[in-house]
Order: C-alpha cells, then structure tokens, then sequence
C-alpha cells in the first residue's frame, strides 16, 4: 500500500482508540505485564500517569506520520531515557508486538492485514529511533 493509503489507515484506526484511550493503555499494560510480569515492578503501582504518557507518544506519532523527521529528536530523547534500563531489541519487539495485539482487539472484525502493515510501519520506526538513541546516550 502506498504511504498514503498507510497514513489513513492508522488515523481512522486510532480514532477509534481515541474513544476509550485509557482502556487502550490499560489494556496494553494488562497484556504486557500478563507476558513479563517481571517487568511489572519497573512501573510505579499507580499506572495512570504512564497509561496517559503512553497514549500522548502515540498521539504525537500518529499525527506526524507525513513528517517523520520532526519524531526523531523527541524520540530519540525518549529513547536516552530508556537506556539506563539496559532494555534488549526483544524487549522493544515485545513492546510493539503487545501494543498490535492490543489494537487488534480494540478494532475487532475491522482489522486486517492493512492495518497490520500501516501500524508496524509506524510502530517499528518509533522502536527503531528509540533504540538509536538508547545507544547514542549508552
Ligand atoms: C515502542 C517502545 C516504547 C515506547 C513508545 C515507550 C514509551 C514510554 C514513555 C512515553 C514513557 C514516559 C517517559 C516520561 O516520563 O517522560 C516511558 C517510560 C518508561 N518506559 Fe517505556 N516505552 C517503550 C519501550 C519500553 C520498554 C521495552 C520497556 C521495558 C520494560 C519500557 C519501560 C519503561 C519504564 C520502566 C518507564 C518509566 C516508568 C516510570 O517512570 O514509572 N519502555 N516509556
């Protein structure tokens, strides 16, 4: 699908999510936690700051989409802020593959495949530019 079709797909998805944001961000922890809990204890016991940091990442991804550019120095920042935490490419995948998950269920009978491809292509490089600058801070 061209980047068009891609862009539109994830902004009429997200409204959708927009909806309900804080079940969006509660049901990822859920989902993530219920794989690693392990990672449960690096989070504060009230979630609700981190649920709501989590959903305005995705928003300011979602609406820069068409300038990619302007994502890389935030994330890049957000990503330093992450190294201390020694955090493995695994776990980065893990992050996206949970935050998929959890989009395919908020969608139900509406995904597809195209959502699939347009979502990854937007969360793998938010993953991919977190990670760069994870090791340019290490
Ligand atoms: C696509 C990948 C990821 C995104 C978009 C993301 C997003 C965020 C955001 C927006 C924050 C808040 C930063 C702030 O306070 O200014 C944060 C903090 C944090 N993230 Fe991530 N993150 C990702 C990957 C990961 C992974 C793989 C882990 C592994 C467990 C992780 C663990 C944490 C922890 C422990 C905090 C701090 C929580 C606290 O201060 O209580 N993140 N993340």
């Amino acid at each position: 699908m061209a980047h068009k079709g891609r862009v539109q797909t994830v902004r009429d998805s997200f409204q959708v999510v927009r909806t309900d944001a804080d079940a969006f961000a509660r049901g990822f922890y859920d989902r993530l936690f219920a794989k690693r809990p392990e990672m449960r204890g690096l989070f504060a016991d009230d979630m609700s700051a981190q649920q709501a940091k989590l959903v305005t990442t995705l928003v300011t991804a979602v609406n820069m989409f068409d300038t990619p550019s302007q994502l890389i120095k935030p994330l890049k920042q957000l990503g330093a802020s992450h190294a201390q935490m020694g955090l493995s490419q695994a776990d980065y995948q893990l992050v996206v593959d949970t935050i998929i998950e959890t989009l395919e269920t908020t969608l139900g009978s509406a995904w597809d495949v195209a959502h699939d491809r347009a979502w990854r292509g937007l969360l793998d490089f938010v993953s991919n530019v977190m990670q760069e600058g994870a090791a340019d801070a290490a």
